[in-house]
């Protein structure tokens, strides 16, 4: 079926096929014909890369133009939501019947407020857990949305981010229970039955646009599933890497999964010398450029050290500890074709759109700490091996599992390459995640009585998989809970929540955090300072990602507990009587710890060596920190601790900056942050009045602070810039500029 001959406004069929898309997909045209359009109900389950984006755009702007609707579209990664927001945005162009433009908007952050303005926005990309929030606001806007589109929809398995994407699903249908809904989803055993519970229809299909060769090489033999058969060469010991050279020299890229951080690298550094030779003068070059770009990117850490050096060689390496500007800048090099072998952890298979021509899965086995090593499971083989073939450049993908004995190959082609990816099932039915969603249900006033609540959680997908009374035991459990810490009240028939209860909900935190806080904060501890505080948010099980101590560190953790001992906020347990809880304790204190660092203006540097904490860790942890100092700062509002707030209220935005007390005022100025700000600091420029005073060369002499950087600090103080001097200026540095390119 051609674009052109759809049912949707020429305007939007313009905007697609200059997008280079001219015909439907087969499965696209399945879902157009079985009435997609026609605001029916889906789950569209179809392999990576097979077009299912498409579909939920058509459906969109049908909504937009011709209904006057309002679309929601929901992914789980932050990330994935600023991909679809770039993709939606296209249709920026397209005008509506009143004489607007389609108006496109995201949502990612701020988990405490309703954005009202979002209300003028025709299509809305959020996450998942932005979505959660903004219902527990009660934003008014989303009683208009009249499609909501869920991306990822396999996630309903996902322990941590499953229960969420159930729930915001299950709260819409019953606001707007004439809403469309289409669920995006890889393959699954089950699609049928999220449809049923969705009241959807379901399309399943396998179909791809690039042929998909999977099978298992041992030594230097691939065996495909299809019956072929691919023999390399062996110039190194490492047969994934052989595969990855093998692709190279046929002008491919290749993905080689790993199942740890350590691994990634490890693969990556051991690859990095045979690809190198086979790199081009002009690409080598190109190389050097991105190279440069990423030592300019952030702080420069060994790791960005690391992965400069490596993609100098055409390699590099994805992982979640890598800074998102880096990251970003390893995907773009991917994508450009630059970069030629790319090793990654699982956490690049899902969400972020990154092809190759060859994919390797070098560890079926994945090892998380407390459990050990695990095999993955097929549906995460598939999402892997599914990034195999990039549309419109590659005839075939390749994806290729390593053996290294004749029973594993046999074992990995039989349990993976010919296997059917599992069901997916619900994990909503756990205490540590119910709980909020309990208290959010009567706080937001989905429910206004105890049956009220059975009532909502008998219509989650949880309750149509197992049965509603599995689930009810647990709530009866929490609504105990949720009653004796004050959080709700009962009255008859009727439940209501407290404004504590209230509050909770609305700050988007566990519970139990939010009666750890507010015990914290009457108890207090002997010695209040940064590390109470750091502690206390640390404490929370809201805190994220957890550390565990090395054992190296142990006896350093425990002489910073003793040393603090008076500035915990909660005691310490006995480390004789209660070995467990101790350690979970220098854990948390760990984190205090490495934040209290972060708030000193310790380098991220010296965070990974001192720490072992990578960048990306550092700034979830960051993200997380500064979120629960400000529901601190609310619930110390909430009840009346007045004395503690300016503290508050200084350590998150330290936090949120990664600054001493004394850089605060320099940081709010935009273009400055940690590095800079202590730069001027140390060169005697202290204060606002410092920078209005002093004189242009001043500024541009230091190091870090380029021309056009100093004259918006000037802007931005108040202070004057003359022309004459401002032309002299960037005459010079063109020059300069000139001098070094060539
Ligand atoms: N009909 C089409 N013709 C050509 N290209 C298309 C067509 N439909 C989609 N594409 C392109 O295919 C690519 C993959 O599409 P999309 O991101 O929607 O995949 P997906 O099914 O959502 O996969 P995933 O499960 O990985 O999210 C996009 O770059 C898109 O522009
Ligand atoms: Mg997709």
């Amino acid at each position: 079926m051609k674009i052109e001959e759809l049912p949707i406004p020429e305007s939007v069929k313009n905007v697609i096929i200059n997008s280079g898309i001219t015909e439907l997909y087969p499965p696209q045209e399945e879902a157009v014909r079985a009435g997609a359009l026609d605001g029916k109900n889906f789950v569209l389950a179809s392999p990576t890369a097979s077009g299912k984006t498409l579909i939920a755009e058509l459906c969109a702007l049908k909504h937009v133009l011709e209904k006057n609707g309002k679309v929601l579209y929901l992914t789980p990664l932050r990330a994935l939501a600023n991909e679809k927001y770039e993709e939606f945005k296209k249709y920026a162009v397209v005008q509506k019947s009143d004489g607007r433009r389609v108006r496109v908007g995201i949502s990612t952050g701020d988990y405490d407020s309703s954005d009202p303005w979002l209300e003028k926005f025709d299509i809305i990309v959020t996450t998942n857990e932005k979505a959660d929030s903004l219902l527990r606001h009660r934003a008014r806007w989303m009683d208009e949305i009249s499609l909501v589109v869920a991306d990822e929809v396999h996630l309903l398995n996902d322990a941590e981010r499953g229960p969420t994407l159930e729930v915001v699903l299950a709260r819409l249908m019953q606001i707007n229970p004439d809403a469309q809904l289409l669920a995006l989803s890889a393959t699954v055993k089950n699609a049928e039955e999220a449809a049923e519970w969705l009241k959807a229809g379901s399309i399943t299909t396998e179909w791809r646009p690039v042929v998909l060769k999977e099978g298992v090489l041992l030594h230097n033999e691939a065996q495909f599933k299809d019956g072929g058969a691919l023999k390399i060469e062996k110039p190194t010991k490492n047969p994934a890497i052989n595969l990855a050279l093998h692709i190279i020299q046929s002008g491919g890229q290749a993905l080689l999964f790993a199942g740890t951080r350590k691994n990634s690298v490890g693969l990556a550094r051991k690859a990095a010398t045979s690809v190198s030779a086979l790199l081009s003068k002009p690409m080598k070059r190109s190389l050097t450029r991105i190279s440069e770009q990423i030592l300019a990117t952030g702080e420069r850490t060994r790791i960005s050290e690391l992965l400069a050096e490596l993609v100098q060689r055409g390699t590099a390496f994805h992982h979640a500890g890598l800074g998102s500007g880096h990251r970003r800048i390893i995907e773009d090099s991917f994508r450009e074709g630059k970069i030629k072998v790319l090793t990654a952890t699982p956490t690049l298979a899902f969400g972020v759109n990154l092809p190759a021509r060859m994919v390797v899965i070098h560890d079926y086995r994945r090892y998380e700490p407390g459990y050990g090593y695990y095999p993955i499971t097929v549906l995460e083989y598939k999402q892997m091996a599914g990034r195999a073939g990039r549309p419109r450049y590659d005839k075939v993908g390749e994806a290729l599992l390593i053996a290294k004995t004749e029973d594993e190959r046999d074992y990995l082609m039989e349990s993976y390459v010919l296997a059917e990816p599992e069901r997916i099932w619900s994990k909503l039915a756990v205490e540590r995640i119910l709980r909020s969603h309990v208290l959010a249900t009567i706080a937001a006033d989905f429910a206004r009585t105890e049956q009220g609540i059975y009532d909502f959680f008998g219509k989650t997908f949880y309750a149509y998989q197992y049965d509603p009374r599995a689930i009810k035991g647990l709530i009866t459990k929490i609504l105990k809970f949720l009653y004796e810490e004050k959080m709700i009240e009962v009255s008859g028939e009727n439940v209501y929540a407290t404004k504590f209860g209230r509050r909770i909900s609305e700050l988007y935190i566990d519970p139990v955090s939010g009666v750890m806080i507010r015990d914290a904060l009457i108890s207090r501890a002997a010695r209040l300072t940064d590390i109470s505080f750091l502690h206390m948010i640390s404490h929370t099980p809201d805190m994220f990602p957890k550390l565990r101590p090395y054992s190296g560190e142990i006896d350093e953790l425990a002489l910073f507990v003793d040393q603090r001992r008076e500035e915990f906020m909660f005691e310490v347990p006995d480390p004789w009587a209660d070995r467990i809880d101790y350690e979970e304790f220098l854990g948390e204190a760990k984190l205090a710890w490495v934040l209290g660092a972060w708030i000193e203006e310790t380098t991220e540097d010296e965070t990974i060596e001192k720490f072992r904490v990578q960048p990306g860790d550092l700034y979830r942890l960051i993200t997380t920190a500064r979120w629960l100092l400000y529901a601190s700062h609310e619930l110390a509002t909430l009840f009346g601790h007045k004395d503690v707030l300016p503290h508050l209220a200084e350590l998150m935005e330290r936090t949120e900056k990664g600054v001493k007390r004394e850089l605060l005022p320099l940081v709010r100025l935009e273009g400055i942050g940690r590095v800079r700000g202590r730069i001027l600091y140390d060169a005697g420029l202290k204060t606002i009045d410092d920078l209005k005073r002093a004189p242009l060369e001043k500024l541009t002499g230091l190091p870090l602070i380029g021309p056009k950087l100093a004259k918006k600090i000037k802007e931005q103080v108040g202070g004057f810039v003359k022309s004459e001097e401002w032309k002299k200026l960037k005459k010079e540095t063109a020059e300069q500029r000139a001098l070094t390119e060539y």
